[in-house]
């Protein structure tokens, strides 16, 4: 593999030119505890953009408002040409039930919010950031339609959602004739392949784009950490640093750490790095448009963005699938069987071209 940060993509079904990597800005402020002050931002947010990436992934709420201020102020001279995502539906007040979710009361607030934050008369995609179980799709499908046609968003997307709902709201956009779903962003990487089973085979049936988060596992599959580090009195200290957050998290683990283990070494054989290694694997799903880097470092950045140069031999792809497998469960299981197979077509050949 050998891309760029120019080597643009459409996203999902649309027109939309985005780099292969996302530059992740939750990093971007100190408030949750292990992020970069503004400078050490800034210097990120100015390499990621000086090598063509044009794609920057932030929420409301992250760092308490500091990630969209600070974009707001980075972006005064190159704003048209950035791709701006922002989320909504995590809580803005706390203890004020209509501040967070995604009804339309929040959903108008927090663009105001996020346009406020950002210095910017529009965001270019709007993630519903994390589904409710309770709010009625057509309502959020109506809201972020009508945000799309007064101009202040120009496209939509989800996060964090199951499979058969983003593919029923997505189903009721396309006949409503109402913007569509472009992008998923979901939690996918070599620790958690989850979306293996159905989200990204929906998002590819239905036309968005798969935007995979936490790519390096939160820096567990950057080898940084060792067996050490499964003990809970030290790990767990609630001391905000991002190794409490991933043991609180519960990636911290044994079986997580073996398949570090593999990354570590598969990296050794081609002479690249760790984080290389986890990153350049999610890009080879062919579901996925850009996984969103989490960098805190310049250097972290400069070693990141190297995953894009990574080419892997079939047998180093075997161990890394080996070592992280996941079960597909019923009804794939049953399916890819000889007797699913029997069942569902006989003896006829029927190959499906897509
Ligand atoms: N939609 C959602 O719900 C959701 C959820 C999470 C994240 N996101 C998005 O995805 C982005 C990335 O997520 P993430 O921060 O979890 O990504 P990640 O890449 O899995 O983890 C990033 C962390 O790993 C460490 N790291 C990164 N590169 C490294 C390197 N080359 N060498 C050593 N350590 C390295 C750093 O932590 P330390 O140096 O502190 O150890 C860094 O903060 C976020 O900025 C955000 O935009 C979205």
């Amino acid at each position: 593999m050998s891309l760029t940060l120019d080597s643009y993509r459409l996203l999902g079904r649309s027109g939309l030119r985005v780099s292969p990597l996302a530059l992740g800005a939750a990093t971007f402020g100190t408030e949750w505890g292990w992020g970069a002050e503004r400078d050490e931002a800034r210097k990120l947010f100015d390499h990621y953009v000086e090598r063509g990436g044009n794609f920057i992934d932030t929420a409301n709420t992250y760092t308490n408002g500091s990630s969209e201020r600070l974009l707001g102020e980075f972006t005064r001279d190159n704003r048209e040409s950035l791709v701006l995502a922002t989320k909504y539906t995590t809580l803005r007040r706390p203890n004020d039930p209509n501040s967070g979710g995604p009804h339309r009361k929040n959903l108008f607030a927090s663009v105001e919010s996020s346009l406020r934050q950002m210095n910017t008369g529009y965001i270019d995609l709007l993630y519903l950031h994390v589904w409710d179980f309770t709010t009625p799709v057509e309502e959020i499908l109506r809201g972020m339609d009508d945000l799309v046609r007064q101009g202040k968003v120009l496209y939509v997307a989800i996060s964090n959602a199951p499979a058969w709902q983003v593919s029923r709201m997505q189903a009721i956009a396309d006949l409503r004739g109402w913007s569509p779903l472009v992008a998923l962003q979901i939690e996918y990487n070599l620790i958690e392949r989850g979306g293996e089973r159905d989200l990204i085979p929906m998002a590819r049936e239905m036309g968005l784009g798969v935007i995979p988060y936490s790519p390096l596992a939160g820096g567990v599959l950057t080898g940084k950490y060792s067996r050490d580090d499964l003990t809970p009195a030290d790990a767990a200290s609630g001391d905000g640093t991002r190794k409490s957050f991933n043991f609180a998290r519960g990636t911290l683990t044994e079986r997580n750490l073996a398949i570090a283990d593999v990354v570590q070494e598969v990296a050794t054989e081609l002479g690249r790095t760790p984080a290389q290694v986890g990153l350049a694997w999610t890009l080879l799903n062919p579901g996925v448009t850009a996984p969103v880097i989490g960098a805190r470092t310049p250097a972290q950045l400069a070693d990141n963005l190297g995953a894009l140069e990574v080419g892997f031999t079939a047998a180093q792809l075997s161990r890394l699938d080996a070592a992280s497998a996941v079960g597909l469960g019923y009804p794939h299981d049953m399916l890819a069987s000889d007797m699913g197979r029997a069942f569902a077509q006989g003896d006829l050949k029927v190959e499906a071209r897509r």
